[in-house]
Formats: C-alpha cells, structure tokens, sequence
C-alpha cells in the first residue's frame, strides 16, 4: 500500500508521544527526491522527535513512514536506507579520520581495495585527503564535521539526515561549511533533511522549509514564500526581522494605527476588527518611491551599524509606542549621513504591508 505522488520519503499523520506529552502531532508530509528541505523552528518544538522517527531511532506512536513508496515504519534503523549526522560531531576516538569514514563500509564486508577507493573519494569530496591519518581530536570543528558528513555519505545513502551539524560552530565556519554541504548536496543529488534553528541557515540552505511550532508544521514553503508569505506573525518575527503595529480595520483599503490611517489591503477583515499590520525594516524608505506611498513623520533615536546596512530605530509616537526599525543599505546611509535626534519622513508601500488578525 504505497503512496502516491513522486515523493521520496512521506510521513503519514505521524505522531510521537513521550508519556502524556506529545512531541510531535499528526505530521503529513512529502519530500521529493533530491531535495534539500529544513525543519525550522525553535528548540524543543519536535524538529528532533521527527527526524529520529524517520530515521527509526525513536519508534512513533502512531502513523507511517514511506520512502521510495516502500512503509518502513517498523524497520529497525539498520535496515534504513539513510545516512545521519549530529550536531556533536560523534566520531570515534581512537580511530584516524581514514577508519572512521571506511568503518560502515568494513560492516558491510566491503573488498580492501574498494574501501580504500571510497574513502578517498569521500576524502576528495570534502578537501580532507591530506587529513586521512589525524585523530579527531588533532581536527577543527569544521573538519570533524566533515568528517562526519563523509561518514554518513560513505555506503551512498538514499537518505541524508542532518541534525543541526552547523550548530556547535563558529560564525565563519558555519557560513563557510553551509555552501559546503550545499554543494555537495547538490552534486551527488541525494535526498536531504537538515533540522536547523537558525533562520537564516534554513533560508540559504533549503529548497523548502517546513516550520515548526508546538510538535506541529504550521507553515512550508520555498525560504522566499516564507519569509514575504508568513501566514502568521510567529513565523513572520522568527524569519528575519518585522515591526509589528496594532491597528483597527477603518474601510476596505485602510486600517488605523492610533491616529493614523495607512493604506493596506485589508480584504480579509471587516470594519472594526483588530488587527496588527507588519513591514519588514527594509521595506521603509526614507526616500518616496511609489505613488501609493504611505508617510509617517517620524524621528531618530538610535542607529546601529551592521556592515552593509544600518539599523535604524525611529520614534513615531502618532502609530505606535514601540521604536520602529528601518534597515538602510549602508551605501545610501553615507549619502543622507544619518544622526540621531533628526526628523524625517518615512514612507512604505500598500504592497508591502501584512495585516494578521490582532
Ligand atoms: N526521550 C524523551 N523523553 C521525554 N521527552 C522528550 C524525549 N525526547 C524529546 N522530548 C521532549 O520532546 C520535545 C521535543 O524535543 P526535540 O524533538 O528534541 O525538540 P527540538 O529538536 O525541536 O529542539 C521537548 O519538549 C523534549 O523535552
Ligand atoms: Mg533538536
């Protein structure tokens, strides 16, 4: 009784209680093959709970697990087709980096010489050749991960799980290690889940994000259809930043902030239901650039410097009491010489505003 569709690996209404608590809630879900998705969310909201179940290290209380059309929601790990790595990197000890990588292919009473091929390959794959004989604990982070990722790619799973391999790293490494595992990802096409609670690695890294809150998935979709389609604000102030306003439905094509009316489509509301409108820091401009503009007076109080772009913080207190935050591309911040204390006009589109019941 196989599924459907052209997917890869579903889950059908799966859910895993630990006691009376229930870790993750009547999951339905499909990955397609060669895909690379996330599951995104904050911690302890089940993103483990579910990998764990797909990958048969946690045995689900309910519903099924397909890949390939075949239902291993009773086979044993080792009878998976998949490959794992975790966030602690995991590696044995006492073994080089060369036995580490060949140790499941040993298992599988693979031929010397065809082990040794592998590794070296595997090796090459991830610019670790020159590394073949050092212990884990002569190896960076970053390479300990690799390490791992070599490991869990060795017998050519159908399956790669991930879950969050980037976390215990440092900045650099993390952003360089993302377009890594991306491009190796892409290259050998295998199927991919990575459990992240990083936004913005969720956002670089998959084709889709599955966002989870409470043991649920409350939103997927490609990282762009999320972060310009959040379809709460939960996943709207978790995915990049968003100046959320409270604001009272006055006609079909505005809404009242205190005092204030701005143009937004409010086709989803009646008069007089509250609600809160939200705009992204980089959809305001200090600048008027559409005919539809809408305009807030308003005032400087802080800005902080980001690199490529300025973080404004603006005082207005006719719309809200909150400070409202303004991203400005760093170039353009040179030429207006921004300075706290300075008043101006802000100005935001219709397009760009969300309205989400209050
Ligand atoms: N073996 C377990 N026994 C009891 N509770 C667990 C167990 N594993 C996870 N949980 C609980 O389930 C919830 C989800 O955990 P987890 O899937 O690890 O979250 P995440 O990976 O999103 O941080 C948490 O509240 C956690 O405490
Ligand atoms: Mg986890």
């Amino acid at each position: 009784m196989g599924s459907i569709s052209n997917s890869y690996l579903e889950t059908k209404n799966l859910s895993k209680s630990f006691g009376s608590f229930q870790a993750i809630k009547d999951i339905s879900i499909s990955i397609k093959e060669g895909e690379f998705v996330c599951f995104l969310g904050p911690s302890g909201c089940g993103k483990t709970t579910l990998l764990r179940c797909i990958a048969g290290l946690e045995i689900q209380s309910a519903g099924m697990v397909f890949q390939k059309d075949l239902d291993i929601s009773n086979l044993p790990p080792s009878n998976r087709d998949f490959g794992i790595v975790f966030q602690s990197y995991a590696l044995f000890p006492n073994l080089n980096v060369f036995s580490n990588i060949s140790y499941g292919l040993i298992n599988n009473k693979w031929k010397k010489d065809d082990v040794k091929r592998r590794v070296d390959e595997l090796l090459e794959l991830v610019n670790l050749t020159d590394h073949a004989k050092k212990y884990p604990s002569q190896l960076s982070g970053g390479e300990q991960q690799r390490v791992a990722l070599s490991r869990a790619l060795a017998t050519s799973p159908g399956l790669l799980l991930l879950d969050e391999p980037l976390s215990a790293l440092d900045a650099k490494v993390r952003v360089f290690l993302r377009k890594q595992i991306r491009d190796l990802q892409r290259k050998l096409g295998v199927t991919t889940i990575m459990v992240t609670h990083d936004q913005e690695e969720a956002q670089t890294m998959a084709d889709r994000i599955f966002v989870m809150k409470d043991g649920e998935i409350i939103q997927s979709g490609t990282p762009n259809e999320i972060y310009t389609k959040a379809n709460s604000p939960f996943i709207a102030s978790f995915i990049g930043s968003m100046n959320f306003f409270p604001a009272v439905i006055s006609n079909s094509n505005q809404v009242r902030c205190n005092n204030v009316e701005i143009y937004c489509d409010t086709a989803d509301f009646k008069k007089d239901d509250s609600v809160q409108i939200a705009i992204r820091p980089e959809d305001i401009q200090l600048k008027k650039e559409n005919s539809d503009d809408n305009i807030l007076p308003a005032k400087i109080r802080d800005i902080e410097f980001l690199g490529s772009f300025q973080r404004v913080y603006f005082e207005s207190n006719n719309i809200t009491k909150d400070l409202i935050i303004v991203d400005v591309p760093s170039v353009n911040a040179r030429k207006i010489k921004l300075m706290p204390n300075q008043e101006m006009d802000l100005y935001f589109s219709r397009e760009d505003i969300r309205v989400y019941p209050g």
